[in-house]
């Protein structure tokens, strides 16, 4: 059975406070799975996963970004689920063409329950690392049809989502929340529940919903996550570097980060950490570098039926961060937005970091350097 390989065949070698479980297949014989999450690329480091980003973390980007230097862990975007829905093909190949060689767990979003473990079942056919619940997508058209971030004004309905899922899910299933829709009142609730279904691991966004994305991240309730959950917790929210990671480490005690934004910006924020965490210092990386990024990313999403202006503006999506690290004024990103093909756009890249004055890419964004667009 499918199940039953894909998650046997990961090997179990760290150990993060993982329960077991009795499941019975067909034969009606008990089957002892071990829910272990898979292992980390460096041992005694925080984990690493890059972020679950609709229309970022495609298949593409996850390849570019693993020739740089892999996360511990990938995440697809979410799958929706609807009485209508089906497994979205494009998402579908971030893991059944995924070589990254890393795991990849998928995401849903969604609130019918029934749906929701039917899309469990079929996304179980996969070599999936886990399965993801999205409880925090703050886009008003997501949460006012009580999905994403609106679950977590009914945590009764979590209780019953998770009950369900749990339930279905042999192997790992994993949570991904923020830590309210308008204010904290059902964060301990929901965190309890998270313990109630046995949930193998907890990414938490330190901000609420209606906060969307730039204000200031409460890394202490992130702290308030560690301590209740009796799961390994990623913190999220404005990793912006390898010494962030530390701190935010250090002050909430998470098992580890998981990394959005900013790893669109500086992919080699992965690698950055691990060197940081074994030596205490990062190699800086010279804009050239980038300019090889920019280039392996333009040819990584380039597709016959894709138009040269429809590629370039999907490439300003990611130069919106890229750029925040290329100069303090903000000029690369000025010009690059305003590029209208291929070779505008990569003359551009070549003044900003192949001139002989190109220098080092910047650790972290430029204070006053915005990227639009931001949010889902
Ligand atoms: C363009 C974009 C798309 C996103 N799509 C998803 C998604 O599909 N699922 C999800 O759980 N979060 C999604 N998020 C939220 C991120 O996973 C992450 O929680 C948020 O950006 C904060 O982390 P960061 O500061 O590291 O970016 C998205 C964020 C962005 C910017």
């Amino acid at each position: 059975m499918t199940l039953e390989r894909s998650f046997r065949a990961r090997p179990l070698e760290t150990s993060l406070k993982a329960p077991r479980s009795q499941f019975f297949y067909a034969t009606c014989m008990p089957v002892e799975i071990d829910r272990v999450l898979p292992p980390t690329l460096a041992t005694d480091q925080p984990i690493t996963a890059l972020a679950p980003m609709q229309d970022v973390t495609t298949l593409p980007f996850m390849s570019v970004v693993a020739d740089i230097g892999s996360p511990d862990y990938f995440f697809t975007e979410y799958f929706r689920v609807h009485v209508q829905s089906r497994l979205e093909k494009h998402i579908l190949e971030s893991i059944t063409r995924n070589e990254t060689g890393r795991p990849v767990f998928a995401q849903m979003i969604g609130e019918d329950i029934h749906h929701l473990k039917r899309t469990t079942l079929d996304l179980l056919k996969h070599d999936v690392a886990g399965i993801d619940l999205n409880m925090g997508c703050p886009a008003p058209t997501v949460y006012k049809k009580h999905c994403g971030g609106g679950l977590l004004r009914d945590p009764e309905k979590v209780d019953r989502i998770l009950g369900t899922l749990r339930e279905t899910i042999p192997g790992l299933f994993t949570v991904k929340m923020r830590i309210g829709f308008e204010d904290t009142a059902n964060f301990d609730t929901i965190l309890d529940l998270i313990n109630k279904h046995q949930i193998d691991l907890l990414s938490v966004h330190g901000r609420t919903v209606k906060e969307m994305y730039r204000s200031q991240v409460h890394y202490d309730c992130i702290k308030v996550a560690v301590e209740r959950a009796d799961c390994p917790v990623l913190a999220n929210g404005d990793v912006s570097s390898a010494v962030r990671s530390r701190e935010i480490v250090d002050y909430t005690g998470a098992a580890g980060v998981m990394i959005g934004r900013h790893a669109i910006r500086n992919p080699w924020i992965f690698s950055q950490i691990r060197e940081y965490e074994s030596s205490g210092s990062i190699t800086p990386i010279p804009l050239r570098e980038v300019f090889d990024y920019v280039r392996s990313l333009y040819k990584a999403l380039e597709r016959p039926w894709v138009p040269e202006k429809a590629l370039v503006n999907k490439m300003k999506k990611f130069l919106n961060f890229i750029g925040q690290g290329v100069d303090p004024e903000g000029k690369f990103i000025y010009q690059a937005r305003r590029a209208q093909s291929e070779v505008e756009l990569f003359g551009i890249c070549e003044t900003f970091m192949l001139g002989d004055d190109a220098g080092n890419f910047a650790d972290e964004p430029y204070a006053g350097v915005v990227a639009r667009p931001n949010c889902e």
